[in-house]
């Protein structure tokens, strides 16, 4: 594994991180305890140290996994949770975004997680609108000056988002984290750039295009009733898999597993701090943290 530090906070986070999504549940499967202990042990074995979830994973259910399988090393990791929405039942969540519901959210995720501090807290990909609610980033860091929360960070929704991007400075954000991937180059454009200037750490979500970049599913694929692919994500979805043919063919070295060389072509970005992938079993975790060896030095 190799580690790098994330933008201003000092943190040295593994290149790359856990993403934990698929442990509520919109991704075709339900997750039990053991499995997700059995995939954190892999990651601890593998050098992972960083890991990625929010509050409407499932209501705090992929934190309160994570909580579980943490419980008895947590200061050893670094744990990236978010704030501003509500989970109802699988693909309906609200904005819960005034200062007053965003501290509940946190004890809400500090209690799943069982900690009493979250390395890094996210803004969940809301509006510009919502960005500036009133309080909102006052609030913030009066928890981080409690010690409940050591970092704040923004996870811009629209992968353009410049104008939260650039305001991260002056509402006390460090962090970006952003759709990045060989298939959605976007915020190469000024996101990244405006990242470097401002020395921001960035965290490259969705770096398997969803697994589309994994290779493994061709056009005319399609995903269990249960599965974010199915439910939002059909649009275009054919295109995007013949795309990722032309991709496997053209540009992934001969004997190169797709999913670890995505990763890594997400790395060679000198923006990118991490990338996060989304795991849903050991093997996936292995082959993931397998990615750092492509990178040079490897
Ligand atoms: N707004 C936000 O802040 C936001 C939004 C989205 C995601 N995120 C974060 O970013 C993380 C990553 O994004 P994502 O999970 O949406 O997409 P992703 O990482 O691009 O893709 C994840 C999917 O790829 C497949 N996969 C993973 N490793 C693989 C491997 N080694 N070989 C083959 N297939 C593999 C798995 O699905 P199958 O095996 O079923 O194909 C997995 O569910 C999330 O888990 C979450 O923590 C944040």
């Amino acid at each position: 594994m190799h580690y790098r530090t994330l933008g201003s906070t000092g943190l040295e986070v593994s290149v790359v991180g856990f993403g934990t999504w698929q442990f509520g549940g919109e991704w075709g499967m339900e997750f039990d305890q053991p499995t997700v202990d059995a995939m954190f042990d892999e990651a601890r074995a593998c050098g992972i140290n960083l890991i990625d979830t929010a509050e409407c994973y499932g209501d705090h259910t992929s934190e309160r996994l994570i909580g579980g399988a943490i419980a008895r090393d947590r200061e050893k990791w670094i744990v990236a949770t978010k704030f501003g929405h509500k989970f109802f039942e699988p693909f309906k969540r609200e904005e819960r975004i005034t200062p007053t519901q965003v501290v509940e959210q946190l004890e809400d995720s500090l209690r799943a997680l069982r900690t009493d501090y979250v390395d890094l807290l996210q803004f969940h990909s809301l509006g510009d609108e919502q960005f500036r609610t009133e309080g909102l980033w006052e609030t913030l860091a009066q928890e981080k000056a409690k010690g409940k929360v050591r970092h704040l960070g923004i996870s811009i929704g629209w992968n353009g988002n410049i104008t939260q991007t650039r305001a991260a400075p002056e509402v006390g954000a460090e962090v970006i984290q952003v759709v990045y991937n060989r298939l959605d180059r976007k915020p190469e454009e000024e996101v990244l750039p405006a990242c470097r200037q401002l020395r921001l750490g960035v965290l490259a979500r969705v770096p398997l295009a969803s697994g589309f970049l994994s290779g493994k599913y061709r056009p005319g694929a399609s995903f269990p009733a249960n599965d974010v692919r199915e439910v939002w994500m059909k649009n275009r979805r054919d295109e995007t898999l013949r795309e990722v043919e032309r991709i496997a063919c053209e540009e992934v070295p001969e004997g190169v597993d797709m999913a670890q060389w995505a990763l890594a072509w997400c790395l060679r970005n000198p923006a990118v701090t991490s990338v996060i992938p989304g795991c849903k079993s050991v093997e996936q975790v292995r082959s993931n943290a397998a990615a750092a060896n492509l990178l040079a030095g490897g």
